[in-house]
């Protein structure tokens, strides 16, 4: 088949027809996801929200879109087969009846996440080493269509009462590398839970914000994000962009656009501090590389010593809390002390902010000061509690 005829397959099959896409979330996360949907506009048609994320309906230009502009999910997901299989001999029967020419691009390097659960198939390496061998035999002869360069691509394969999921990946890097941080403190926060408290105490481009325990600054660079209207995939690449259904162009013209409604921001209005001059170096790299010095003012200071009526005279907003965890403390004590210090400071200087504050267990603040709404997320490998609310 010549490229012209490869192409308009693609259009046929792949490009030009809705499809079944998964936006994964960390637990805890779905629901901001769904509202972030709704506030940016997105197709609304046929999302489900599951544990874990939120099934769509739509395109690969859907999805090269959201996964551009949202910040809360940790991937999305392309469904390219459904189907039941309760044996090797079934399953390979249906992996052989998927097209990948059509979604794989050419010379890529192949991984494999499996799951299986409650399913005749429980062996995950050999669904993968089955699978695998299909798909290698299946690449071989496809013609020399897509990117030159190589790339690799993820397949999922997630078995359910013998029911398969069969998915490509096309995110790459999860979703909280937003491609700005150059370098972390210990303990870096995601971008994506980030994002998610502000969204939850209600943060506006018009809000100031204070984040006294910076660390590498993500609370700051990602309100700076937010409020210079800048997509959090801007500055970094996805694994769609190697796919043979990839348009260059259409997704080069949706950054252009993104580029020229960048709202230019002269004003100080984040206010970043820390209390290790590491920390500050870190984050005067990180903000300086993309231009926020003008929105973002950092200093090295004490929280305890910190008083807005002197950052921003007359004015309220948000204040973003991620204290050290206790097991970084010399000892659990120590940390409960620091919680409860950290209250009266909030509740003597910071009445009528909005808080967002992170503790590594509810329990951490006994007979808590702060009324606040407490979400469980899981995040790095750790469950921990997000606490929003008005002090
Ligand atoms: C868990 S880290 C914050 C990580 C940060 N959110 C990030 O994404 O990189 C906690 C930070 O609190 C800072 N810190 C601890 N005690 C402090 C204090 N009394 N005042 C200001 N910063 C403090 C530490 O230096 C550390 O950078």
């Amino acid at each position: 088949m010549d490229r012209t005829a490869f192409e308009k397959r693609i259009k046929r099959r792949v490009s030009g027809r809705e499809h079944d896409f998964f936006i994964v979330c960390s637990p805890g996360l779905e629901t901001v996801c769904r509202s972030e949907m709704l506030t940016a506009r997105f197709p609304q048609n046929n999302l489900k929200l599951i544990d874990g994320g939120i099934e769509f309906k739509g395109r690969i230009s859907d999805c090269a879109a959201m996964n551009l502009n949202l910040r809360s999910p940790s991937r999305i997901l392309f469904r390219i087969g459904r189907f039941k299989a309760d044996s090797f001999e079934k399953l390979e029967k249906k992996i052989r009846a998927i097209d990948f020419a059509l979604f794989l691009p050419e010379n890529c390097t192949l991984n494999f996440s499996v799951t299986a659960r409650k399913s005749r198939l429980y062996h995950s390496d050999a669904i993968a080493e089955r699978c695998e061998a299909i798909i290698l035999n299946q690449m071989e002869s496809m013609a020399a269509f897509t990117a030159d360069k190589a790339s690799a691509q993820t397949v999922y394969i997630r078995a359910d009462r013998d029911e398969f999921h069969i998915s490509l990946d096309s995110t790459g890097d999860l979703l909280f590398k937003r491609g700005i941080k150059e370098k972390v403190t210990p303990a870096p926060l995601r971008e994506n839970l980030a994002f998610a408290m502000l969204f939850r105490a209600g943060f506006s481009t018009t809000d100031i914000l204070i984040d006294p325990m910076c660390g590498s600054g993500t609370f700051s660079l990602e309100a700076a994000m937010i409020k210079a209207g800048i997509p959090p995939g801007l500055f970094r690449s996805f694994a769609f962009e190697s796919w043979p259904s990839f348009s260059p162009k259409a997704f080069a013209h949706l950054k252009k656009q993104a580029e020229e409604n960048r709202v230019k921001l002269s004003e100080k209005q984040i206010f970043a501090s820390d209390i290790d001059h590491q920390a500050v170096a870190v984050m005067q790299q990180n903000m300086a590389n993309h231009d926020f010095c003008q929105t973002i003012d950092l200093c090295q200071k004490d929280f305890f010593s910190i008083d807005p009526a002197v950052i921003c005279p007359g004015k309220k907003g948000v204040i973003m809390l991620n204290p050290p965890y206790g097991k970084r403390l010399e000892e659990k004590n120590g940390a409960k002390t620091l919680y409860r210090e950290i209250e009266k400071k909030l509740l003597s200087d910071f009445k009528g902010w909005r808080l967002g504050l992170i503790l590594p267990l509810k329990e951490a603040l006994p007979n808590p000061l702060l009324k606040l709404r407490w979400k469980p997320v899981f995040h790095g490998g750790l469950n921990i509690f997000t606490g929003i609310g008005t002090i």
